[in-house]
């Protein structure tokens, strides 16, 4: 059966006297869709603005961090960050560089001398990645009081794994010691790491 809003334009409606008026629901419509257009187009122009603002795999993998050294007391270390990951850096005591030393290489699961693992003539700067090579967790010990595990060097709390004074790998579930990073000392007391 024809209606008295057959016919209307869909922008308008029928009033009560019979008279055409403006659609308020058509008129919503297009506001939203205008709105929504607007926001879409926002999108676009922000999403490459933020991309350009993060750095590129070849610059990150090219960052270097610069570490001084100099308040660093033997038997401390201290937590940084190397490339996002933790990197400890560690002042070895001569009693912890003995310790280290008298272990028979031939017994250990990633067979590496702390002389291997350290520059010539500052074998007491220890400085490794602060990540287990069992699942990524950051191991203990860089921190003031915290737990150095059975060895010394560092506890994994995660599953037990513990590290030596070089940072090796002696028990628990990690397979390899803690990755020590390209780095050189650029004076006696600064250390460029990557
Ligand atoms: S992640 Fe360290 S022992 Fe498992």
């Amino acid at each position: 059966m024809a209606t008295l809003e057959d016919g209307v334009p869909p922008d308008q409606t029928v009033g009560p006297g019979g008279e055409l008026l403006e659609n308020p629901r058509r008129r919503d419509y297009l506001t939203y869709a205008a709105v929504s257009v607007a926001a879409v187009g926002a999108g676009v122009v922000v999403l490459p603005l933020v991309n350009s603002m993060n750095p590129s795999a070849d610059v990150l993998a090219q960052s270097s961090t610069e570490i001084d050294l100099s308040a660093i007391e033997p038997g401390q270390a201290i937590k940084t960050s190397f490339r996002k990951q933790p990197l400890f850096v560690r002042n070895l005591t001569p009693a912890e560089i003995a310790e280290a030393d008298k272990v028979p290489v031939s017994s250990l699961r990633d067979p590496q001398t702390l002389e291997q693992r350290t520059k010539e003539g500052k074998t007491n700067w220890l400085i490794t990645l602060g990540v287990c090579t069992h699942l990524g967790c950051v191991p203990l010990g860089a921190g003031e009081g915290e737990n150095r595990g059975p060895f010394g060097g560092y506890f994994c709390p995660c599953h037990g794994s513990a590290y030596d004074t070089a940072g090796r790998i002696r028990q628990g579930p990690a397979p390899t010691n803690l990755q020590v990073p390209e780095y050189e000392f650029t004076s006696d007391t600064v250390v460029v790491v990557g």
